[in-house]
């Protein structure tokens, strides 16, 4: 097995991605490509609803942080597994109205919503939206009296947490541009200010401690921080949160060093560590939401590329280099983000050498990895990544006018084109002069 059971290999030594052949994938679909094995993504929104509905009961309601992976397609195949989404931008909105999601089991956020986003949001019918400050909350309050509707709230609580991830991508921490910090006492004032707002039905918290954590002690620490808070809120005003919304986070496997999560075991411990919480501070146990990106679609992806050249540096390194980079892939980039590579034509031979692999952009940290173990290569062998499907497509750019990949879903043995590569003429498709 190659990390993920839905990734094998053939007699012919070939990849394979849920059954299908990984060279002939690329043959018919071109390089680079992203292929997703739209199963895994089914059977990991069922794994989070599953348990979900056994720790919280029969209204819980797991969202799919759609940052992680945003096209259409995905807000189907997530709106039939029973799942709510969470979206940050008026486009993922949008995107997510055009496939017809359900605009109730939407969840908004960011930490700078425009007023256009605000009343695209409230337009659309969007059940909750995630106040991140004070500012936002004057505006969404006038928004809401333009517009004669009252709109369900959570606020976005900063409970002061380092999960001991990337410090790139803690984000619930007191020093961060989202939420309000409840040692600072600003928690406690945006509160106040929201219970005063008439178009606004305030509903309970939201917190977002970090993300690839591996670990509950940090959701355990989460949940107490936010509890006790709710149970002060309580004392001070007499408001007791129905809701308390527990963010994403939970990691994924990139390379066989890296850990492996039961997630349907960590939402029965997350379960049960803020049941425990709330009995501690003395409160109801709200309503826990959780909102998984990564884990949900990360496994299922893989990208594609094929090999252009291989450089032997002696007494330095060697690189091989593919058709793709950083445009499609930023993360060893931004994160020097850890991944599994191999040949995929070549996957049944021993990967007893060592690469830099490096993209085809105009700078030199263009790589998507440095000395990896690998098959040897050589032009024209098919390489693969693995685990590319969240945060790969979602943060692509055309950098050096490269046109994105396409995403091609696999199941059931077929596959199908669920996002066109872009074309040449894609890309000029906004230039006016
Ligand atoms: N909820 C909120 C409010 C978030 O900000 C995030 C991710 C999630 C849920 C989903 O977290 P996940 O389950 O995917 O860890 N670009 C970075 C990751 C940034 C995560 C941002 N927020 C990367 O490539 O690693």
């Amino acid at each position: 097995m190659l990390l993920y059971p839905h990734l094998n290999v053939n007699e012919k030594g070939h990849l394979t991605i849920g059954g299908l052949d990984t060279v002939a994938l690329a043959a018919e679909f071109g390089t680079p490509a992203y292929i997703m094995d739209e199963t895994v993504i089914r059977a990991n929104c069922r794994t989070y609803l599953t348990a979900a509905k056994a720790a919280f009961g029969a209204e819980a309601l797991p969202l799919y942080a759609s940052k992680a992976l945003c096209f259409a397609g995905i807000y189907r195949i997530v709106a039939e597994e029973g799942l709510g989404v969470d979206c940050v931008s008026g486009g993922e909105l949008y995107t997510a109205a055009k496939a017809g999601f359900p605009a109730a089991r939407i969840y908004f956020h960011g930490n700078n919503k425009t007023d256009a986003d605000l009343r695209q949001a409230m337009d659309m019918g969007v059940g909750t939206i995630v106040v991140d400050n004070t500012d936002e909350l004057e505006a969404l309050e006038s928004i809401a009296e333009q517009l004669c509707k009252t709109q369900r709230i959570l606020l976005r609580i900063t409970p002061g947490i380092d999960p001991h991830t990337h410090r790139a991508i803690q984000t619930g921490n007191v020093d961060s541009k989202f939420g309000n910090a409840i040692v600072t006492g600003g928690a406690m004032a945006i509160t106040k200010k929201a219970l005063a707002c008439k178009r606004l039905q305030l509903c309970g918290f939201h917190c977002h401690i970090g993300s690839q954590i591996f670990d509950i002690d940090p959701f355990r620490d989460a949940a107490d921080i936010m509890l006790r808070f709710i149970a002060d809120v309580r004392r001070e005003t007499g408001f007791l949160a129905e809701e308390l919304n527990l963010g994403g986070g939970l990691g994924v496997p990139y390379t066989d060093e890296d850990p492996r999560m039961d997630y349907a075991s960590a939402v029965t411990d997350i379960a049960a560590v803020a049941k425990a919480a709330a009995e501690r501070a003395g409160v109801p146990m709200p309503r826990i939401i959780l909102e998984p990106g990564r884990s949900l679609v990360a496994a299922a992806g893989i990208t594609l590329y094929t090999v252009g050249s291989v450089k032997e540096i002696p007494g330095f390194r060697n690189y091989i280099s593919v058709d793709g980079g950083m445009p499609d892939n930023p993360r060893y980039a931004l994160y020097q983000s850890r991944y599994t590579a191999l040949i995929a034509n070549r996957a049944s031979e021993p990967a007893d050498y060592r690469a830099t692999i490096a993209g085809r952009c105009c700078e030199s940290g263009d790589l998507i990895g440095e000395d990896m173990p690998i098959q040897r290569a050589v032009r024209g062998d098919i390489l693969a990544v693995l685990t590319t499907g969240a945060y790969n497509f979602a943060m692509a750019s055309n950098y050096n006018r490269l046109p994105r990949p396409p995403i091609v879903l696999v199941r059931d043995g077929a596959a199908r084109v669920a996002v066109r590569r872009e074309s040449f003429a894609d890309l000029l498709r906004n230039d006016i002069i």
